[in-house]
């Protein structure tokens, strides 16, 4: 089949997904009317910051008035200071959510949303759309609300000044138990629960101090300056400065250009280890280096200023068969990393994500990157496993990068992203 009737094919097929998983109702809290594609039509039956980001930029690829509309509904629980929580339980009733949605939320018997938010792909997802239908209307409505929350994480988020944007708990960085964190959080065992319980710490500590990140920053429990968000809110950034200069506000054109370049400078050099040749994540206000290989090591390949000699290592442990390149790419965690667990262990009582297997979303950022420094090789080569295994499994949450099996929920949202790659 040639690409283009695998991508009508896909956008079908993406179509029927996303209708099973849509939500729609009236908010009382908000009072208004909500419709919002969820991540999957069981467990994740709420609106998420990133997956509404890469749903919409699946949707800009054949209905943009739906893209919009999906990042329209994210976008009115933005909070009144700018911040954008990465969930909204805009449906279900009373006490009827999962125990994870109360300790993610400010102290409240029947939070509204979450008080963490996730990697900032909204600009992404927004000039992805603009490209498709050219819409400047919806540039106006939505621009200004994206440049609040920008400028909400440099005032919360970077409070040693030093251009990288600080976490304050792992699911920030929507990649929940990569083993980065354990480093950050001093546990470097394997026992599930115990793993499971320090993440839960941090929650809980959290909310203890009221989700106020100059005081979570300052006692530095939890403070990473993650590589996969940073990248992101980089490349946000001149997203947003090529979006405002098509609107001829140039001043913020200005801003928002000079600020990605002020924040790729620092992370391409304090991020980088010049011994193993690869980005390593900041934990800690002593800016200690988390040193594991990991899906988001590779990230900066996603960065317009990525070139020369990093540009090359970066790609030679992409390669590597021994690390990354395996037979179905990119795993979350590189196959020589005494924690790089392939399979979705079924004797894990309790559920640890990203700890390995192969997710469509980020290699989507991976390929996205290749192409743009001319690894078009590479690129089409991780596109074509994807497609076998989505083929042959569905569209899965994720996928085993030694056989290519698929794990979890299915009919998984992002998973349509293979479709913005034909
Ligand atoms: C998992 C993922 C996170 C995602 C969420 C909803 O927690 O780790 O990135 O946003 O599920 O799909």
């Amino acid at each position: 089949m040639d690409k283009l009737a695998l991508k009508q094919k896909y956008i079908e097929k993406a179509v029927k997904i996303f209708k099973g998983n849509t939500f729609e109702g009236y908010s009382k809290w908000k009072n208004t009317h909500y419709k919002f594609i969820a991540p999957a039509s069981v467990e994740y039956t709420f609106q998420w910051l990133w997956d509404t980001s890469f749903h919409s930029i699946v949707l800009s690829n054949f209905d943009t008035n739906w893209a919009k509309e999906e990042i329209l509904n994210h976008l009115k629980a933005q909070w009144e200071d700018g911040f954008v929580p990465h969930i909204i339980f805009w449906g279900g009733r009373y006490l009827d959510l999962p125990h994870w949605a109360f300790i993610e939320s400010k102290f409240n018997a029947r939070p509204r949303t979450s008080a963490i938010t996730q990697p900032p792909v909204l600009a992404l997802a927004v000039e992805e759309i603009f490209k498709k239908d050219g819409d400047k209307e919806f540039l106006k409505e939505s621009l200004p609300k994206i440049a609040k929350f920008h400028r909400w994480l440099l005032e919360n988020r970077d409070p040693d000044g030093d251009n990288l944007i600080s976490i304050i708990s792992p699911n920030e960085s929507g990649m929940d138990e990569l083993p980065v964190f354990q480093y950050a959080l001093g546990y470097l065992k394997e026992n599930p629960a115990i793993l499971h319980y320090t993440h839960r710490k941090v929650d809980l500590l959290n909310q203890f101090y009221g989700f106020n990140s100059k005081k979570i920053l300052d006692k530095d429990y939890f403070n990473v300056e993650e590589l996969l968000f940073n990248c992101v809110f980089i490349e946000a950034n001149r997203s947003l400065a090529r979006l405002f200069s098509e609107l001829g506000e140039e001043d913020e054109a200005k801003f928002f250009k000079d600020l990605a370049s002020k924040y790729e400078d620092s992370l391409l050099e304090k991020c980088w280890d010049s011994e193993d040749k690869i980005f390593y994540s900041l934990y800690s206000k002593k800016d200690l280096k988390a040193k594991v290989k990991t899906i988001a090591s590779l990230l900066p390949l996603f960065l317009d200023g990525l070139k020369d000699e990093k540009l090359e290592a970066l790609v030679k442990h992409l390669v590597d068969p021994n690390e990354f390149w395996r037979p179905y790419p990119v795993p979350s965690v590189a196959a020589d990393e005494p924690f790089y667990f392939p399979q979705d262990p079924p004797a894990y009582k309790v559920k640890l994500l990203w700890r390995g297997p192969t997710w469509i979303n980020t290699n989507w950022f991976i390929v996205k990157g290749l192409r743009k420094h001319g690894y078009d090789n590479l690129a089409d080569q991780i596109v074509e496993k994807m497609v076998e295994m989505i083929e042959e499994r569905g569209f899965r949450e994720y996928y085993n990068p030694e056989t290519g099996e698929g794990y979890r929920r299915e009919n998984f949202g992002w998973s349509t992203l293979i479709l913005d790659l034909l």
